[in-house]
């Protein structure tokens, strides 16, 4: 049997990729490329890491996909509408492609991890020149180097589960004062509406001392906030046998950027010791991403979430307790299988016991492959979207009363660049996260400054830059 590889991507391995960048830089002869991302912040991160290989190959960016020698569609398949719209827009490609030939069209990213997906999309579109997966993703120079070389259609996908960690890719990030950064990748909940498990391979972590290495490098290139992602971050560390978690990760990280956020939690790992670092932290902003999915322990126990309504607004209390200007936000899908009207109610009941700032809601979507889409009572279209505008209006006036509340206070605000909204305005975002517009140059971007807020949106905050406030560190 031939040997599995190692889920750390070898040196070796790396090596031959460069090989192939420098290969291709030769023949490209300053090309274009064009990226066009879907789905979660993931996805929008490992564009950023095919944007960082097309430059080392000497590809330069272009926002016209006319103008594009390389196009990639990295896709993503959680809900149905999501696989639909990448569908369309690859369509709507064919009649560029026959006018040149010479460009070339990938397709990667969830959507090609699902079993078939590849042969399915070769055969509705014979435009596309090239798929490959999330798991080998690592290896798009040597697949794009064949496709030119060869003049032939490639495809490729890593079906291990397990899936692979390549450490040290060029990385091309959009510009802006925040970057992301993967602590882990891949998913073990199978929470039973979810994809994600099935296209991005098991649970893997990076070590703290990769993670504290990219984040040094992202601080010296100017960075002033830091995103950390996983699926789960909470399950930081716990696939190895190395002792590191997330807390111990958040604690080394600390100072090394002015700002700290990090997404997912789940609520059912959500540990005390997180809790008690976030509130120690300096850079960790008092900002929590907890998605809830349903307020009915019912549903929740369908879904495999693992925790009970009661457990979940057990942790909101302990972190408001610890960290009482803590913002909070979450996901929720309305419509799941056999919900009935009382277990909406109820997630309707806990939404406005919580009070979020945001809420991303869903209507559920079946997942070809996942327990929950072959679940008796499925719900009609008809109920979900009216349920969903439920949950979209009561929790519309929960961030109107959230934001509200924030006016009269003095905030530390990061501008991120100018408003769009006000010409000579400037934009930026609170600790907990929400965004606030008020006068001041354009030469600001990159500071934390105290600003009043004077008013509130319905989504933004108003403010006025505060003279007698200390302004924060990194000045
Ligand atoms: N790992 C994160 C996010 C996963 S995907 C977490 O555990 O929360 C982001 C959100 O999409 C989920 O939180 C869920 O609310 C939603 N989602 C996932 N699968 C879905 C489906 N089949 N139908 C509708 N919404 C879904
Ligand atoms: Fe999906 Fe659940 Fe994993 Fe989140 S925790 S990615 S919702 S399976
Ligand atoms: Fe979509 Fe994949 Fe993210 S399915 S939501 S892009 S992990």
């Amino acid at each position: 049997m031939a040997q599995r590889p190692p889920i750390e991507v070898t040196q070796e391995e790396l090596k031959r990729q460069r090989a192939c960048m420098a290969q291709v830089k030769d023949s490209a002869a300053g090309g274009k490329y064009k990226i066009v991302t879907y789905g979660c912040q993931m996805n929008a991160h490992d564009s950023e890491t095919l944007a960082g290989m097309l430059t080392e190959m000497g590809y330069e960016p272009t926002e016209d996909v006319a103008l594009a020698d390389v196009v990639l569609f990295n896709t993503c398949c959680i809900r149905d509408n999501a696989e639909r719209r990448v569908a369309g827009n690859i369509s709507a490609l064919s009649a560029l492609k026959r006018e040149r030939p010479g460009m070339i069209l990938g397709v990667c990213g969830c959507m090609t991890q699902q079993e078939g997906a590849p042969e399915s999309l070769l055969r509705r579109f014979p435009h596309v020149d090239l798929v490959f997966g999330t798991h080998n993703l690592f290896r798009f120079p040597e697949l794009l180097l064949e496709v030119l070389q060869s003049g032939r259609r490639v495809t490729e996908i890593d079906r291990d589960e397990r899936g692979r960690i390549a450490d040290g890719l060029p990385v091309r990030r959009e510009g802006g004062v925040t970057g992301y950064l993967n602590i882990m990748f891949g998913c073990n909940n199978f929470c039973s509406y979810c994809i994600v498990p099935y296209v991005r391979g098991r649970e893997r972590s990076r070590t703290i001392a990769q993670v504290v290495r990219e984040a040094e490098e992202m601080a010296k290139s100017g960075l002033k906030e830091i995103m950390l992602l996983g699926q789960n971050v909470n399950s930081f560390g716990l696939d190895g046998e190395s002792g590191e978690n997330f807390p111990l990760l958040l604690r080394a990280l600390d100072g090394v950027v002015p700002r700290i956020r990090f997404m997912t939690s789940h609520p059912k790992d959500l540990s005390d010791a997180l809790i008690e670092e976030m509130a120690r932290s300096h850079s960790v902003c008092p900002q929590f991403h907890l998605p809830v999915q349903s307020g009915s322990d019912r549903i929740l126990m369908e879904m495999n979430r693992r925790y009970t309504r009661a457990h979940y607004l057990e942790r909101v209390n302990a972190l408001r307790s610890a960290i009482p200007q803590v913002g909070l936000t979450t996901d929720i899908i309305a419509g799941f299988p056999g919900e009935t009207e009382q277990d909406f109610e109820d997630t309707l009941s806990l939404v406005r016991q919580v009070r979020y700032d945001a809420a991303f809601t869903f209507i559920y979507s079946p997942r070809q492959g996942t327990r929950a889409a072959a679940m008796d009572g499925q719900i009609a279209e008809a109920v979900k979207h009216e349920r969903l505008d439920r949950l979209i209006k009561l929790q519309e006036s929960s961030t109107r009363e959230q934001l509200d509340s924030c006016v009269g206070s003095v905030q530390d605000v990061l501008v991120e660049g100018p408003s769009r909204r006000r010409q000579g305005e400037i934009s930026g975002r609170t600790g907990r996260g929400m965004t606030v517009n008020f006068a001041g140059a354009p030469d600001w971007v990159g500071r934390i400054v105290p600003v009043r807020i004077t008013a509130s949106g319905a989504n933004t905050l108003r403010g006025e830059y505060d003279k007698s406030g200390n302004e924060e560190m990194n000045k």
